[in-house]
């Protein structure tokens, strides 16, 4: 399998409850490398376009009003399938049907708060890296 790179952000509602560090450590744990990271606070335009393919689905209002309610941590990590290794990582979408041990079943308030976002595909992740990070933020 090749290396991947894959597009991470942890979420608002693990960042007020300060768990960026224990989130890191469940990548890491997985052998996914954190390749490139920074804190910030997403504008409502910011969030509406990273979401913009969820734009005619009823949730996207909140979903937009969540990310938009404190700090995420954006990331870039690196590994052996990242994008299928991070999605084993998090969990399902909605805590409720995460499989124990992921992220989303041990930290995730909802299926809404869900602690955390991994990109789906690696075509979306080429596109959701490049949205934050420019080429010389990301150390391998
Ligand atoms: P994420 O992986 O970031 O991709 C889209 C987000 O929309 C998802 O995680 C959840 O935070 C949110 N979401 C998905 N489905 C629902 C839903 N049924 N109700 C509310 N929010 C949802």
């Amino acid at each position: 399998m090749a290396v991947e790179r894959t597009l991470s952000i942890i979420k608002p509602d693990a960042t007020r409850r300060n768990l960026t560090g224990a989130i890191n450590a469940k990548f890491e744990e997985a052998g996914l490398r954190i390749v490139a990271q920074r804190r910030i606070r997403l504008a409502r335009a910011d969030a509406e376009s990273f979401y913009d393919v969820h734009r005619a689905r009823p949730f996207f209002g909140s979903l937009c009003d969540f990310m938009t309610s404190g700090p995420v941590v954006v990331q870039v990590l690196e590994g052996e399938s990242a994008v299928a290794r991070n999605r084993d990582i998090m969990g399902a979408t909605d805590p409720a049907k995460a499989a124990p041990g992921t992220i989303r079943k041990l930290f995730a308030e909802s299926i809404e708060a869900n602690s955390v976002h991994g990109s789906d595909s690696a075509e979306n992740a080429a596109r959701e890296i490049a949205f934050f990070f420019a080429g010389l933020d990301i150390v391998g």
